[in-house]
């Protein structure tokens, strides 16, 4: 008798419900707009709340891949598209209310700025990074760029989140280091599953000059 097949989970109905989660931070500040109820700094929460989602989606981004093979069920994997658009939605939000608010969209304003304070430096190049991934998260891009290439670029995301954290640490006062500290923390996990998974696949740094290599030999010598 054969094992009756597993009925693969309705992936549409999970997208759905996950869009509009990941929806509810943007719905927060819509109803703030609609009833003025942003607290005694508008300018502050818009900026942290939007800053503080960028951050959010792009860690639930990076659980993606090690809950997926921690639990074996890859049809995971075909949330973490829609999770990483997120959190770049978020970051022009976080953008826009900075140069926005801050810079009335001052060119030379929002220039000048980036280049003045560090802190901003860096969320900026953390923002300037996201593009090029958000650009390229579809089906067309991985095709033309052939999936190494792809990977490779996609690996950045790491990078993106190391500079959020520097951006974060540097933005909050010596008293209030909990939160940047429980998130670069969240990060180092994350990072570390991925150098030990990477490790495990045998995909470790070439060799030191001079060390003796033996091949690895796959399949059986021909006869
Ligand atoms: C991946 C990109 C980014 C991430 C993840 C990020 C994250 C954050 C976080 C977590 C906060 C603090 C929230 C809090 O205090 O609760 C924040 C605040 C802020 N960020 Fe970013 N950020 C990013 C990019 C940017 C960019 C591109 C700019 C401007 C060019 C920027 C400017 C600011 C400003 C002005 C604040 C508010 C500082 C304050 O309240 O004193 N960030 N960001």
């Amino acid at each position: 008798m054969t094992a009756p097949a597993r009925s693969a989970p309705p992936i549409r109905w999970i997208k759905g419900a996950l869009f509009v989660l990941c929806l509810l931070p943007a719905g927060r500040l819509a109803w703030a707009a609609a009833t003025g109820d942003f607290g005694p700094n508008p300018v502050e929460f818009v900026q942290r709340w939007t800053g503080t989602w960028t951050f959010n989606m792009l860690l639930i981004t990076l659980c993606v891949t090690p809950l997926r093979v921690i639990t074996g069920q890859p049809w995971l994997a075909r949330l973490r598209r829609m999770l990483g658009l997120f959190a770049f939605f978020y970051g022009v939000l976080h953008f826009l209310s900075f140069i926005g608010f801050d810079h009335a969209f001052a060119v030379d304003d929002i220039a000048r700025d980036i280049l003045k304070r560090p802190f901003i430096t860096i969320g900026f190049a953390a923002f300037v990074l996201l593009i090029p991934l958000a650009l390229t998260s579809n089906q067309w891009a991985i095709r033309r760029l052939g999936g190494r290439r792809w990977q490779e670029l996609h690996r950045s995301v790491y990078l993106i989140g190391i500079l959020a954290a520097v951006h974060y640490f540097w933005l909050v006062k010596a008293t209030a280091l909990m939160w940047p500290l429980a998130y670069s923390i969240i990060l180092a996990l994350l990072l570390a599953w991925r150098v030990r998974e990477r490790r495990r696949k045998g995909l470790v740094a070439p060799p030191a000059p001079g060390a003796i290599v033996k091949p690895v030999r796959f399949m059986p010598r021909k006869p």
